[in-house]
């Protein structure tokens, strides 16, 4: 029986996060001046909060990353050597403006480290003109590789004039640093403009900096001025939903508050060449960079040429215009973009493989690929080697109609659009209740979240862990977040007592997270921790950190983003209420406080315990119940299933049932 596909239907608005290349020079030009800096709406990402990092350990005082925050500066002159390696985690923008910040600073001296990706990328890109105006940097890695581990000495620089073979706004942004911080003047030409957000942010902050033609040319000087920043939302996030609406059948997408800036919109110039309808509305100017709406509509999508003088203003678009290219009639072809080998994957070879997985016909060229459309359905697995622009660009392609395709590493996202998949499910799912349009039908099934909740000692835990199993879906333990945060605080050698929701939070940034083959698995610093988050120090203190409003919210959006990402069996406190409010399954487990206690001391003791026994165990858990009441109230459309008299053998079969049914209603058999 052939089945016919469901329309792909979009609706609504999405605003995407702000902006990368602005947010981390804000917070390195607020890092330089005098004075303070306000910043809103920054990108608050794995590879940002890794800029964050380093200029803390350089001596600024960068409060957690929020909506709204201030940074007060003291000067360049006030930034000193890092007392340990500064990691820059995945992030070549990192790595690149500070080393640059450093050269430029006399007697300072700072070594930068990354993960595996960033550690393989070319860094002599900027290191030749930094030494060229007189700073020292060693590679300490394999002979000859001119990657992390780098060490970058400060010197007195002199003025320089670098032309550059390519256009990359990292090595310009690097040298006009390296020159700010030294008093000595720079003029850097490129082939083609890249990116100028770092002029217009220095020229706004009253450095004596021209561009004329292809030169920017910055005069010696050496003040910042404090210059308060709203980060519009970056084009290269919003262009993965522009995708998504060109594939839709129906409906429109707005893109909201979108930065307009003309070094950064490529991609909805090459999408519109493809048959895309953009209209621009709102156009504003804000702190010197255009702003506006996007308003998305579905298109027949023909193939293009992409190459030359357009390839810096999309180099980040790629991988998604690949993806477009796939759904196109004709053959598309990517040239003038060997740039794309050092970036976070080699994404010719990454892209190309992914594609030909799919089973699209797709060559790969030396300096870019060439694409056959088809409408035909691609199913198969992508493998984003961590590279976040690949989940995104896979993760919009799994959306249309007929396409089953998973991706091997989902919360790669967190490096520049932790929210993705939030915004993803928002953009196809269902209509509000309060809407008046007929409801969303989308391809990509959402996944499936079963919310599991119920007063402590109710055994939600181990019931949710033995249905996830059963079910063949992902567990996902949010006490596990907590522990692996707490840990992060353990590590600070700050007194537990001492800790506030803000310094707990600013380690956030250090825990990401991976699907393996069951569960949802917290990463500290990109690896498993298992045994020492179980430990006792993580024991005594997580309930400490689990009290903090702020933290429960952070762990609430890790638990939403896995829910976003892959079928869930999810439990804890307020899950069905807070945390997923729209959860297709949830129950709620209670259990005669006596038998409750009689259970948590047969786990605990190993052996039957006594009345007297279970009697002073009761008395603590409704003591604790009367706690928790206000948080563990059951939501209104939730099954409350009684334990009291049922083994968990039977308890977890009722609850696979009711899933599985749940799961038939909402997909079909
Ligand atoms: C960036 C510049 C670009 C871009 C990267 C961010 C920046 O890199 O790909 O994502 O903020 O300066 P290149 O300078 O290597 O072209």
């Amino acid at each position: 029986m052939s089945r016919t596909r469901s329309p792909l239907l979009v609706r609504g608005v999405v605003r995407a996060p702000g902006d990368k290349s602005i947010s981390h020079r804000s917070l390195i030009l607020a890092a330089m001046a005098s004075g303070p800096t306000r910043i809103r709406d920054i990108l608050a990402s794995a590879d940002v909060q890794a800029t964050a990092g380093a200029l803390r350990a350089m001596g600024a005082e960068i409060p957690a990353l929020s909506d709204d925050f201030i940074v007060h500066g003291r000067g360049v002159a006030s930034l000193h050597s890092p007392a340990s390696a500064l990691d820059c985690g995945n992030s070549g923008t990192t790595t690149r403006l500070l080393a640059g910040l450093v050269a430029g600073l006399e007697g300072r001296v700072a070594r930068f480290e990354g993960d595996a990706s960033l550690s393989r990328r070319p860094m002599r890109r900027i290191a030749a003109p930094l030494a060229d105006m007189g700073a020292h940097i060693e590679f300490e890695g394999a002979d000859g590789h001119d990657g992390l581990p780098m060490r970058v000495h400060g010197r007195p620089l002199s003025a320089i004039t670098v032309v550059n073979t390519h256009a990359s706004a990292q090595v310009k942004g690097a040298l006009l640093l390296a020159g700010l911080a030294s008093g000595s003047g720079v003029t850097v030409r490129e082939p083609q403009r890249s990116r100028d957000h770092t002029e217009r942010m220095l020229q706004a902050r009253g450095v004596a900096l021209t561009v004329a033609g292809e030169d920017v040319v910055l005069l010696p000087a050496q003040t910042v001025n404090a210059v308060d920043v709203v980060v519009p939302s970056d084009p290269s996030s919003a262009a993965f939903f522009a995708a998504l609406a060109a594939f839709a059948d129906e409906g429109v997408l707005r893109l909201e508050n979108v930065c307009l800036n003309p070094t950064r919109t490529g991609a909805f110039d090459v999408l519109r060449r493809m048959g895309v309808r953009i209209d621009v509305e709102d156009e504003r100017t804000v702190g010197g960079e255009a702003i506006g709406t996007l308003v998305v509509h579905p298109a027949s999508l023909q193939a293009t040429a992409i190459g030359g003088q357009e390839i810096p203003r999309c180099i980040d678009e790629l991988p998604m215009i690949a993806c477009v290219a796939a759904r196109s009639v004709g053959e598309t072809r990517i040239t003038d973009a060997g740039e794309l080998r050092v970036k976070e994957s080699d994404r010719i070879r990454a892209v190309v493989e992914n594609l030909r997985r799919l089973g699209v016909d797709v060559e790969e060229l030396p300096d870019g690929m060439r694409i056959v459309g088809s409408q035909s359905s691609l199913s198969g697995h992508v493998v984003t080697h961590g590279d976040h622009r690949l989940a995104m660009a896979f993760g919009i392609l799994g959306a249309v109609p007929g396409n089953r395709i998973t991706i091997d590493d989902p919360a790669c996202v967190s490096v520049s659009y932790p929210t993705f998949w939030r915004d993803l499910a928002q953009a196809i799912g269902p209509a509000s209740p309060d809407s008046d349009q007929e409801p969303a039908v989308t391809s990509r099934p959402k996944p499936l979240v079963i919310a599991i909740d119920g007063p402590a000692a109710s055994g939600k835990s181990s019931t949710a862990q033995w249905v996830a199993q059963i079910l063949n879906v992902h567990h996902v333990d949010s006490g596990a977040f907590y522990r692996a945060i707490t840990l992060l605080a353990l590590g600070t050698g700050v007194a537990p007592e001492q800790w506030t929701p803000q310094a707990v939070l600013a380690q956030a940034h250090r825990i990401t997270w991976r699907l393996t083959e069951r569960s949802v698995l917290p990463l500290v610093d990109g690896t498993a921790q298992d045994e020492a988050m179980r430990d006792a120090p993580v024991t005594r203190q997580v309930s400490r950190v689990a009290q903090m409003a702020a933290v429960r919210h952070w762990v609430n959006d890790q638990v939403r983003a896995a829910g976003a990402a892959t079928d869930v069996v999810v439990d804890g406190r307020d899950i069905g209420t807070a945390v997923f409010p729209t959860a297709a399954l949830k129950v709620f487990l209670v259990a005669d406080p006596w038998e409750r206690a009689r259970r948590r001391l047969i786990q605990r003791l190993g052996r039957r315990p006594n009345d007297a026994e279970i009697a002073e165990e009761t008395e603590a858990l409704v003591a604790r119940d009367a706690l928790d009441a206000a948080q563990s109230a059951p939501a209104p459309d939730v099954i409350t299933i009684d334990t009291t008299t049922v083994t968990q053998e039977e308890q977890v079969q009722r609850i696979v049932a009711l899933a599985k049914a749940t799961r038939d209603r909402l997909r079909g058999p």
